[in-house]
């Protein structure tokens, strides 16, 4: 009803709104005083996470996004190899699993049947499974070794946002803690991030109050066929997403490419006037990742592509190449995903209402999907 809406028109847009409090409930109690990670309800015991070779994570549609998201972070903070896979086609290929293997599910709903019976196959080879759930009680976590909630609040709307901000928070969590348990030479990389991520929350709320030309903008383009999205490491998993969003939405033809990828093939696509929304890393830290989604923001726009980029604060070196600019604050490398993600949610949202389109309830899609 209305009232559930607290006066927004959408579920949707209410739980966009939502988000920085999503985030902050999330964090809460789970990073102490001393800017440690307090992972309790991670029932597996440190020695065993020691001993861990492998993580592999399993998920379905924006889950899945953001395990893409979860495997940057836990490679580069623990030096675990990991994998992650659609759930749907995880079993089909007889996977390598032991139980040196930590199988991460994630999923909003905890009753997906891809994701379920992904992790039946784990458990039956032996591994470990950890779930990312938002649903207490729900069958996926009943059926794992451990659960870290996520505390987004239900979630109506069939677009999954606060859900996926809150996912990323929880494998942030579960990478560093991994990380803190384990002891790597990123330590002070560690401590600090977790530091940043303390006040994350503040940054969504930030992004949130800028939205208003993102809107326009999405409104400006509810007559065009296609929008594609470029992404370098973990702005590629946000493309993805973001062109996720305008699918499930707006009913568009949306693609997410890796922008290094373009020149294989995607290029081909770029004509006069197709809109193309770029997620731009952080100048800082890995400059050279910087410097080459730049290049590729001048060859589409030599091809004629009308450039949406989304860029840090005080980048200026996008500033001549973009057509339309976005601006998201500073943020770790690995953690900008939890503000890069939001204006494509206002975009996809905004841009399917102007399409009159409904967007809390999508056609021929399912909160929660209980079959294979
Ligand atoms: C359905 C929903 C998606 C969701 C996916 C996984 O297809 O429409 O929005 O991302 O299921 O759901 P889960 O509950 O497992 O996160």
């Amino acid at each position: 009803s209305a009232a559930q809406k607290d006066g927004y028109a959408s579920f949707m847009l209410k739980e966009i709104a939502e988000q920085p409090k999503a985030v902050a409930d999330t964090l809460l109690g789970r990073i102490d005083e001393a800017g440690s990670l307090t992972l309790d309800e991670v029932r597996i015991p440190a020695a065993e996470l020691r001993e861990i070779d492998k993580v592999v994570i399993v998920a379905c549609g924006t889950a899945f996004h953001a395990g893409l998201i979860a495997k940057y972070a836990i490679e580069h903070w623990t030096r675990i190899p990991c994998e992650v896979e659609l759930a749907s086609e995880f079993r089909y290929r007889d996977p390598i699993l032991d139980p040196r293997s930590l199988v991460i599910a994630i999923s909003q709903s905890g009753e997906t049947m891809d994701t379920l019976m992904a992790l039946r196959h784990a458990r039956e080879q032996g591994s470990r499974v950890l779930a990312i759930c938002n649903t207490n009680g729900s069958t996926i976590p009943r059926e794992s070794d451990a659960v870290l909630y996520t505390h987004a609040g239900p979630e109506v709307a069939v677009a999954s946002t606060k859900a996926f901000l809150t996912q990323l928070v929880a494998c942030y969590l579960v990478a560093l803690y991994l990380g803190q348990v384990r002891g790597t030479k990123w330590g002070d990389e560690i401590r600090a991030v977790v530091r940043d991520l303390a006040r994350i929350s503040g940054a969504v709320d930030q992004v949130l109050g800028t939205m208003e030309p993102v809107r326009e903008l999405a409104r400006s383009l509810a007559g065009k066929d296609t929008v594609l999205f470029l992404g370098r490491h973990v702005g590629y998993p946000v493309a993805l997403e973001g062109a996720l969003k305008l699918k499930e939405l707006a009913y568009m033809h949306a693609e997410g490419f890796a922008a290094g990828e373009l020149k294989h093939g995607p290029i081909a696509l770029i004509e006069q006037d197709v809109p193309v929304v770029v997620v731009v890393p952080s100048p800082r830290g890995r400059s050279l990742l910087h410097d080459k989604i730049v290049s590729n923001i001048q060859e589409i726009r030599a091809r004629g592509a009308r450039t949406i980029v989304i860029a840090e604060e005080g980048d200026a070196t996008v500033e001549p190449y973009a057509d339309h600019l976005i601006r998201i604050p500073a943020t770790p490398t690995l953690l900008q995903p939890l503000v890069a993600t939001v204006p494509l949610q206002v975009f996809a949202c905004e841009l399917a209402t102007a399409r009159g389109n409904e967007v809390d309830q999508p056609r021929n899609l399912a909160k929660s999907v209980t079959v294979e």
